[in-house]
Parts: C-alpha cells; sequence; structure tokens
C-alpha cells in the first residue's frame, strides 16, 4: 500500500525522504518518488520498482540548507505502476503526494479538462494538483485555496501539496486514510503516514484527526478545524513503535479502523467490488470452491464459508491444512482452492497449496505479506493489507481476511448472477460502514477493563454463537486461551446441548455472541438453557438480556457483518484486559510463534 512522506529542515533533504519511505517498504509499492524545494525551485524524481532505483536516479542529487520535501512509495490502484503514475504529480508550479483514492475524480477531471487543463496520468491523484492550481487563480491565499480544493474531494485521502508559490511550506489534509506530523527541538518537521519513519527522528507526533486540513513552515503551524494534539514518542524503537499503546496487540486492535479503510481502497467502489487481481475469466470452470488454513486464518476461512453458499451460491468446504495433507483428498479440477495466512510462510498452509497446484487446481492466496512463499506460489494472490503485524494473538489481521473474503464472496456473486444488482449495492452499502464500526470506543474498552478481573479463575470459557458467528466464537476462544492461557472453548451455540452443557456450572464462563440481525431468538434460547444450568453468562449484544450475569452492549446495526466486526473487537479486547490483569506478555505469549514454518 501506498506510503508519504515529508520534511522541512536543513539536513540532506533527499535522503531523508528515501530513508524514510525505506521505513515504508514493508507496506508494498510498485513505484517511488519525491519532489524536494529549495530556493523556489523544486526538483522532483520518479522511478518503478525498488527503492534503489530512485537512488541510483538521484545519485548525483543533494541539497545543501533549509528546504522542503514529500516522497512516496504507490501502490498502483488507478492506472499501471509507470513511472508517469508514480507521486509525487506535478501541476504548473506545484507538486502533490496522496493515500487512498479520490472517488468522483472523474468529474474533476473532465471539468479540468474543458478548462484546457492537460493530464499526464492515469491515476485520481493528478486532478489534486491541478484543482489546487486553478483554485489558486481565483484566490491569492494558498491555504483557503488549498482548503477550497480539498473540499472538493470525495473518498479517501492523506495529502501533501508543495507549491513554488508557498515556500518552505506544506499544505495537507487527512480523511480516512491516515498522516502523522512530527517535529523534533532542532525545529525539523516530519510527516509520514505511519509512524514507522519517524522514530529515532521526532521527539513528538500528532496523530491527525479525520477532517484535518492545515500547513506548515519552519516557523508556523496552522491546522483546521482544531489544533493538533502532540504527544511524545519515545526514542527507543520498541516503545515508540507502540505509539503509545501497552502492547502490540493493543495498538493493532485500534488500527484495525485505518488498515480497514487499506484493504478496501480502490476494490470497494460506490456501487461496485473491483479486484485488479483477479480477470472476469476467472471463475471459469470452477463450481466449488475450497479453503484451507490454521488458526486464526482458518476462523477466517470458517466464516467466509457462510457467505460464499449464501451470497455467491457455490458449495463450499473449509479445511484444516494439517489435516487436508495428510488425508489423501480427492480434488477436482471444478475446485478453486482458497488458502488464507497472515504470514505467507505457514508450512502446513504452503504445503496444501503446493498439493492443490500439483493437482492443477486454480489457486488464489489471500495474504498479508506480498513476496511470501505462499504469494509466489498461487496462480492470484488478494493482499489483506493490514501492515506488519507484530502482536502472536491476530487481530487486524484478522479483520482484514474477513473483509477480503466479504468482498470476493460479492465479486463472485457478481460474475456468477447469484444476486440481484440491487441487492450486492445493498451488501456494498453497509460494507462501507466496516472502517467507522472499528474505530475505538473507549467506553467498550473500558467495560472489558472492568469485567476482567471477574473472569481470572473458573474452570473453562465457552464462546458462543451462530451462524457467521460460530467461527467468531471460535476466534475469541482462541484469543483468549493463547494469551491468557485459561482454557477456553469456541461452540456453536445449538450445540451445547449435545455434550458440552454437561459443564455448566456457576464456574463455567458462558460468553454468548447475540447478535440481533441474525437467529438472535435461537441463540437466546440457547443460552437460557446455560442459564438454567447456573452457568455464568457474559452477554455481548445491542440488547439487554435480563438472564445474563454481566453484559456488554454493542451498537445497533442493519447488518450482520457489521455486528460480526464490533463483537470482534469486545472479544479482542476482553482476551487482551484479561490475561493483562493475570500479568501474561500479551504480545508474546509462552509456547508460541509468529510465524509457524515448521509442521
Ligand atoms: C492466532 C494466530 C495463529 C495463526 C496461525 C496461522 O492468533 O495468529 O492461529 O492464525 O498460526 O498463521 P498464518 O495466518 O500466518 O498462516
Amino acid at each position: 500500500m501506498c506510503g508519504i512522506v515529508g520534511y522541512i529542515g536543513e539536513r540532506e533533504i533527499k535522503n531523508r525522504l528515501v530513508d524514510g519511505l525505506r521505513e515504508l517498504e514493508y507496506r508494498g509499492y510498485d513505484s517511488a518518488g519525491i519532489a524536494v524545494m529549495q530556493n523556489g525551485r523544486i526538483d522532483s524524481f520518479k522511478a518503478v520498482g525498488k527503492l534503489s532505483n530512485l537512488e541510483e536516479k538521484t545519485k548525483e542529487y543533494s541539497t545543501e540548507g533549509l528546504g522542503v520535501g514529500i516522497g512516496h512509495t504507490r501502490w498502483a490502484t488507478h492506472g499501471k505502476p509507470t513511472e508517469l503514475n508514480a507521486h509525487p504529480h506535478m501541476g504548473e508550479y506545484s507538486y502533490v503526494v496522496h493515500n487512498g483514492i479520490i472517488e468522483n475524480y472523474r468529474e474533476i477531471k473532465e471539468k479540468l479538462e474543458s478548462e484546457g487543463v492537460t493530464f499526464l496520468s492515469q491515476t485520481d491523484t493528478e486532478v489534486i494538483v491541478h484543482l489546487f492550481e486553478a483554485e489558486a487563480e481565483k484566490e491569492e491565499d494558498l491555504f483557503k485555496a488549498f482548503k477550497a480544493t480539498i473540499e472538493q474531494l470525495d473518498g479517501a485521502y492523506a495529502v501533501l501539496l508543495v507549491t513554488q508559490k508557498a515556500p518552505d511550506t506544506i499544505f495537507f489534509a487527512r480523511k480516512g486514510s491516515p498522516m502523522i506530523l512530527g517535529r523534533n527541538r532542532k525545529g525539523e518537521i516530519f510527516f509520514a503516514s505511519s509512524d514507522a519513519p519517524l522514530i529515532g527522528e521526532a521527539d513528538e507526533v500528532a496523530y491527525m484527526e479525520d477532517g484535518t486540513v492545515g500547513y506548515v513552515t519552519p516557523k508556523s503551524l496552522y491546522t483546521e478545524p482544531q489544533e493538533l494534539l502532540f504527544v511524545p514518542l519515545a526514542g527507543d524503537k520498541m516503545t515508540a513503535q507502540k505509539g503509545g499503546y501497552r502492547f502490540f496487540m493493543e495498538k493493532e486492535i485500534y488500527e484495525q479502523y485505518d488498515v480497514m479503510s487499506d484493504t478496501m481502497i480502490g476494490r470497494v467502489l460506490d456501487n461496485d467490488i473491483y479486484f485488479e487481481e483477479i480477470d472476469e475469466k476467472f471463475l471459469e470452470g470452477v463450481s466449488r470452491i475450497k479453503l484451507c488454513a490454521c488458526g486464526t486464518s482458518y476462523h477466517a476461512a470458517l466464516t467466509s464459508s457462510y457467505l460464499f453458499e449464501r451470497i455467491s451460491k457455490i458449495p463450499v468446504n473449509v479445511e484444516i491444512a494439517s489435516e487436508f495433507r495428510y488425508k489423501d483428498p480427492l480434488l477436482t479440477d471444478d475446485t478453486l482452492f482458497i488458502v488464507i495466512s497472515q504470514s505467507g510462510e505457514t508450512a502446513d498452509t504452503l504445503e496444501a497449496l503446493k498439493m492443490a497446484k500439483d493437482a492443477g487446481l486454480k489457486t488464489l492466496a489471500i495474504c498479508n505479506v506480498d513476496n511470501s512463499s505462499i504469494v509466489r506460489l498461487a496462480d492470484t494472490t488478494l493482499l489483506t493489507r493490514a501492515g506488519i503485524e507484530k502482536g502472536v494473538a491476530s487481530t487486524k489481521a484478522f479483520a482484514t481476511q474477513v473483509m477480503v473474503l466479504w468482498m470476493l464472496s460479492l465479486f463472485f456473486a457478481k460474475q456468477r448472477k447469484s444476486m440481484d444488482e440491487s441487492a450486492i449495492k445493498e451488501e456494498i452499502r453497509f460494507m462501507h460502514y466496516v472502517p467507522k464500526v472499528l474505530q475505538k470506543s473507549l467506553e467498550v474498552h473500558e467495560k472489558c477493563k472492568r469485567l476482567s478481573k471477574r473472569y481470572l479463575h473458573g474452570h473453562g470459557f465457552f464462546f458462543i454463537g451462530r451462524d457467521i458467528f460460530f467461527p467468531l466464537a471460535l476466534e475469541g476462544a482462541l484469543k483468549l486461551k493463547e494469551i491468557s492461557y485459561l482454557h477456553a472453548e469456541g461452540y456453536p451455540a445449538g450445540e451445547m446441548k449435545h455434550g458440552p452443557i454437561a459443564l455448566a456450572d456457576a464456574e463455567l464462563f458462558t460468553i454468548a455472541l447475540m447478535p440481533k440481525t441474525l437467529l438472535y431468538d435461537k441463540t437466546k434460547s440457547n443460552v437460557e438453557e446455560l442459564s438454567a444450568r447456573d452457568s455464568t453468562i457474559l452477554s455481548i449484544s445491542p440488547d439487554l438480556f435480563d438472564l445474563a450475569d454481566d453484559f456488554i452492549l454493542t451498537h445497533p446495526h442493519n447488518h450482520p457483518m457489521l455486528e460480526f466486526f464490533e463483537m470482534m473487537v469486545v472479544e479482542q479486547l476482553l482476551a487482551m484486559e484479561i490475561a493483562i490483569r493475570l500479568g501474561n506478555d500479551v504480545d508474546m505469549p509462552r509456547n508460541l510463534a509468529k510465524s509457524v514454518t515448521v509442521e
């Protein structure tokens, strides 16, 4: 995914920008570029491929003294990864870098073209710089011109703009795509789309809120609608990378809002789902899907099995990779084989993928790490774009896997005409709310923190749910057991009376996922059965449930997937708070590794 950096200061500017971009490399990119402004002149360089290509191009170039620079690594969404499409994009006298997507760029482009503006690239970003220059023709105050530009953009953006008309100034705006401003005691100013480039450089940073627009010079900083709130950035890499959170897991839970927007960018359009990685003929000859994964990724697979059957009307079966490998599976070439993996290195999943390939099946990977072994092997990959996940307990990777799979089920529904267009549009309408649902909810976190003290003992936890909330129950139980070391199981709510209910007593904790939009009454009767056996019940639901001992109230939503994502965050926070109270190392639980490269 794209990365942004910016710099104002007296050190050599090109190196600052390229070093910053290198810290963002892990996000993946296919071209890079910088623009440097000094003494009213702007020099810009771009290169396709790795940063080393950009370095090669700029090896004769360096700066001395005060100056301003912006830089970008681009992950192609609109238009191919070419030099012309790489950022920064230029107008007559200004340059812009942008992360995100401008949904109404076509209308803006047509209007500007009709006024005589010539466009060089196929990107949505280029409209920003031309629009700014058109506004600057009408308005002398360049911040007002910049603001007027931003107000005309629909979509998600983090934008930095420099213009020869305002030397030493960087204009910036953020909506739906992260942007951080850092500064240090030497008076240097830094921008970055995530904190990695700022560590060791900035003393304090401000994480911009959505809707922020402003400008900065070596002497002044102005923002609307409110001032930026600066917080210290620790000097040591580990603490700094945690960005003020106690654990990487906590940071990653809170990051889900931003990374989900990244996952959706360029793919979830107003009325359509678009995957440039998959062509129209992809499903030709496919009449069933087999999903294969381990652990949390297996739970994402299981969740999607409901979606593929319900939405795309394709028969699905889901396999745990370590089981699949040795069962002499019958593989038929009408099967699309989908593997899901955060790391892309899980030995069992990788081997399962090899078996499917050897059997001549079409293969698709859903993965978070570009260039990983699984990505290299699969015919096609959809990257989840969650960014690096450090906590051993997977959180944002799971969220983005489920999202990609939901998107894919709709994409297939359209290709197979298994759902009418208006119903697909309605699903997409709800999909747009997901990042909001994942936005930090301090009240819910507080509630999880408070409740956690009551759940440190007992002889076990049952997480129960129905339909897609069953895999979510499995995931809640896995999260809890791996970091708290307490015994927890996930069960389909309707299965309890077929055996597990024998364990029910006051020391058995039932975490009941009770969404209002899906089988509420059915789940409720299952919980009532447990309550009648004196099990201690914690209900997670938008409705109060009078038989519950404790409750966490979620927001009412009109779609099961929105309830799913909100309950997922509750499970993550609850597991984390219980583990913290028990004094465990949340990020590095005992006996576990982040990447399981042995079988
Ligand atoms: C649990 C967890 C593991 C992984 C599993 C598969 O929080 O992270 O269960 O999901 O080891 O790993 P990947 O997704 O990298 O294939």
